[in-house]
């Protein structure tokens, strides 16, 4: 990493990029509480980017002669190779990485490089990098997202979409409620997952505008063209309002909610890992590399993974809300407020790849333990919506199925006699009914459309693959 700037100093005079207006070089602390060099560092190589083709685009308007747009590029191609090899340094006087970049360049070329900043303000540069970083990472967030939607769909494909599947009980209100199968049940958040990764391509699509030749809010009076330097940059559109170009971090807060909505996916996974490696529950346990032990109790093996994925959830949702408590009192156009939106921008992001990469491999590592999901989803009473389903198909109206059916669970609680035999003993109901009651019966018996059971468990299986394939083609 490059070196930081020592805070202790005493700022100089004439030191700063806009020193021009003061008599006075500015309070340590106000450099102090100001500053963001310590966070926005990471935007350096995106800062880079935006100045060539900004540099590119003074050319082409004939603002710049060729000679000068070739030695500021190839300062700032300079400069990037500073940074790449880690000897950028950084002075005590830089306020932000826009502007240490544009007072190395003017290092390295002279007076020439005074002309980087022609027809830009730092409102439409911060912006553009900013812009360009998200383009870069939330791609790679869709990415890593596809690649635990990958291990999900694998496991669910271990465990059997077909007849010998394994099944355990699926729950609702916690209590169980009916067999499913354990594909069936990992592909549900499969899905929750993919609607993750559409989403961050649908911001990507939004954000993929270039604010560049905004200035400072109300565009330039030279003959500047927004659209050559977008093009260069690779963006698909370019602003149409300087003031809304300099103004919008839709896409930051965005992000920040496509990212807690992700997280909220995670907690929930999460949870329920928690929940299967108990004792209690049983159906899975970790491997050793994705397990934490205790300082104190030596028998401990646990799920901090599965755990964290569901804790770091809410500093997910309280970088969406801090951003949104920043925008929303904002009069147009930049407001020196906006510099809030890195921080949580950049830690949600990071937060978040982290849990993805965590879950990943603790769930692509762990072992189901099929013998206790199975018990545990065997359980008769489990069978009683079947039953009511058995008696409609003989004619009876649903509800009054559903009475019959919760009269006898309820006499076997109370006389403890088996459902099987009380239904083998029931006149409306009887032997061929009691086929309904059994081990590995109840996860065979629903065949609708994207039912969990065995019937439908191909075509499952290929509604998940058609969809990671399309989001997967969209992400390239
Ligand atoms: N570091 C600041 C930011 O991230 C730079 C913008 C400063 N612009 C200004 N007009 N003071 O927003």
């Amino acid at each position: 990493m490059a070196s930081q700037p020592d805070s202790n100093k005493n700022v100089q005079s004439g030191a700063t990029l806009w020193h021009g207006r003061f008599a006075q070089a500015p309070a340590q602390e106000l450099v102090a509480f100001t500053q963001s060099l310590s966070f926005d560092q990471q935007l350096w190589s995106f800062d880079i980017i935006g100045s060539l083709a900004h540099v590119h685009m003074l050319g082409v308007a004939g603002v710049l002669s060729s000679a000068e747009v070739a030695i500021i590029s190839e300062a700032l191609n300079t400069t990037r190779s500073e940074f790449e090899s880690d000897k950028f340094v950084f002075l005590d006087t830089d306020e932000d990485i826009h502007t240490a970049i544009e007072r190395r360049v003017t290092q390295l070329c002279g007076d020439v490089g005074g002309k980087l900043h022609t027809a830009r303000s730092r409102n439409d540069q911060v912006v553009t990098a900013l812009r360009l970083w998200c383009k870069h990472n939330v791609a790679l967030l869709a990415q890593r997202t596809l690649g635990l939607v990958d291990t999900l769909v694998l496991r669910a494909q271990q465990s059997g979409w077909g007849q010998d599947g394994i099944y355990l009980p699926g729950y609702t209100h916690l209590q169980k409620a009916q067999p499913v199968l354990l594909a069936h049940h990992l592909g549900a958040h499969a899905w929750s997952l993919l609607r993750d990764v559409e989403r961050l391509q649908q911001t990507l699509d939004r954000l993929d505008v270039s604010p560049l030749g905004a200035g400072a809010l109300a565009g330039s009076s030279l003959p500047i063209d927004p659209a050559v330097s977008a093009e260069k940059m690779g963006f698909g559109k370019v602003f149409a309002n300087s003031m809304d170009a300099v103004s919008d971090r839709d896409f930051v807060a965005e992000i920040l909610f496509d990212i807690a909505l992700l997280g909220t996916h995670l907690s929930r996974i999460g949870e329920e890992w928690v929940l299967w490696t108990t004792e209690e529950f049983g159906f899975a346990h970790l491997d050793d590399g994705f397990a934490t032990g205790s300082s104190m109790l030596p028998q401990k093996k646990n799920a901090d993974i599965a755990e964290l994925a569901r804790g770091k959830t809410g500093r997910l949702i309280g970088n969406l809300t801090a951003v949104l408590v920043v925008l929303k009192g904002l009069p147009l156009a930049y407001n020196r407020d906006l510099q809030e939106d890195k921080e949580p921008l950049f830690d949600s992001v990071n937060q978040v790849s982290l849990a993805l990469s965590a879950l990943t491999g603790m769930i692509a590592s762990a072992t189901f333990h099929p013998d206790a999901m199975a018990q545990a989803a065997d359980m008769e009473a489990l069978a009683a919506t079947d039953l009511a389903e058995w008696l409609v198909r003989q004619g009876t109206p649903f509800r009054q199925a559903h009475a019959i059916i919760g009269e006898l669970v309820r006499l076997t609680h109370e006389t403890g006699s088996s459902l099987k035999s009380a239904v083998v003993a029931h006149p409306s109901l009887g032997p061929e009914a009691a086929k309904l009651v059994g081990v590995g019966v109840g996860v065979q018996q629903r065949t609708s459309p994207g039912a969990s059971g065995p019937m439908s468990g191909a075509s499952q299986q290929q509604l998940l693959n058609i969809e990671i394939d399309r989001l997967r083609k969209l992400s390239k």
